[in-house]
Parts: C-alpha cells; structure tokens; sequence
C-alpha cells in the first residue's frame, strides 16, 4: 500500500524540516483549497514550488477548487506525478484533458455523497480514483464508512473491465482505519493528522503500511 501523507496539518512555519521527516513516504499529498468548493484556503502554486526544491518526492495533487481548469498549467510542477480533480466541481472533463496533456497522470475524487456509479463512464480514461472518506476542505476528521463499500466497488469494476487506475482514499486514516481500506482493495491512502501528530514520522509511514 502506497502511502501519501498529507501536509494540511504540518507546521507550514518549518516545512524543510516537516518535508524532511516523511522522506519515506511513497508521495506528498497537496492539498488546494480556494474556499469555493470547500469551506477553506490553503496553499497555491507558489508554496507549492517551494516544496518541490525541498524534495524528490513525487507530488500527489488533490485540486479541491471550483475550476480546475485554469489551474492545471500552474500546479503541472517539478515532480508533479497526479493531480487530481473533483467530480463536483465544474470543468473537470477539460481538467482531465489538461492534465494528460502535460504528461501528469489523471484523478478523479469523488466526494462521500457521490456514488461510484455516477463516474464509472469515466474510469477507463483514468489513472487514479480518490475516494473521499471525509467531506473535504479539513484534516483531522473522522473516516466515513461508506467510503470502504466505493472501494470495494472500484476494484470489482476494475477487474470486470481490465482497467488499470489506482484505488487512493483520502480522510481519517489511521492504523484501524488503514486496515480496513487495504483489506477492501486500495492501492495509495492519504494521512494527514495521522502522522503529523506523531513525533516519529518515519515510524508512522512505516507502521501504516505494514497495517
Ligand atoms: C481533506 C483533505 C485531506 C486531509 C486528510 O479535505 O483532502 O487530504 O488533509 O487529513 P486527515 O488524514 O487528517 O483526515
Ligand atoms: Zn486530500
């Protein structure tokens, strides 16, 4: 299990030394947010280069903005391997485009109140699904189950039609929580409090992915 943790909730006032700590993490999980689509701000393209020449570790992109299309062109960075786009939002079809365009492998998330079977005319032009296992815009939330049936779900469907996108989940993971999506099939979860709350990052990563 790929593991990306999330740095929503590291300390953006050391973030060499917060990027150092999870240098073993398979991504860096970026999460944008432009208090339209979700109730918060967080960072945009320019912390995001400075991360970038802090580290070799590829970025995992989760654009939680009402238009991600004019925002592609500025996210498609450095080590920049998946961004993501929201079913909800508008143009995310164009966004898709976008993002292959530049070479960047494509996300789809889905929000907890959408159902896999409202994007699964999409999934053969994907590389990646992100299933929101929290409403978005905040870390420290608490996992939603129904997140483990989309899971399961997707990777039925991904064997009944030889597709190849990566199954991610993203909210509340955790060691039990960790457990309980592996075992439902997914392929690269997000943790954000999770391991920021730990002292020994290292040993959080390392313990996540053994769950
Ligand atoms: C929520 C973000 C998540 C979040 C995860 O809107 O997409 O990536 O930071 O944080 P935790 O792991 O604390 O739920
Ligand atoms: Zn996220």
């Amino acid at each position: 299990m790929l593991i990306a943790p999330s740095i929503l909730t590291a300390n953006f006032g050391d973030l060499k030394n917060e990027i150092k700590s999870i240098e073993t993490a398979d991504y860096i999980h970026l999460d944008i947010m432009d208090g339209n689509f979700v109730p918060n701000l967080s960072f945009g393209p320019h912390i995001t280069k400075c991360i970038s020449k802090l580290t070799n570790i590829p970025f995992d992109t989760h654009l939680m903005v009402l238009d991600p299309l004019k925002w592609i062109d500025k996210f498609a960075i450095g080590n920049t391997k998946y961004i993501t786009v929201h079913y909800e939002s508008n143009n995310y079809l164009e966004a898709i485009n976008e993002i292959k365009k530049k070479g960047i492998k494509a996300g789809l998330s889905i929000k907890p109140k959408t159902s896999v079977s409202q994007i699964k005319h999409l999934l053969k032009d994907l590389d990646l699904i992100l299933v929101m296992s929290v409403e978005p815009g905040f870390g420290g939330q608490s996992f939603m189950p129904n997140s483990i049936d989309k899971i399961k779900e997707l990777n039925q469907i991904r064997t009944d039609l030889e597709l190849d996108f990566i199954i991610e989940v993203d909210g509340g993971i955790n060691l039990e929580t960790g457990k309980l999506v592996k075992d439902a099939g997914v392929d690269m979860v997000v943790a954000g409090s999770h391991i920021f709350n730990q002292e020994d990052r290292k040993l959080a990563i390392k313990n996540l992915k053994n769950v």
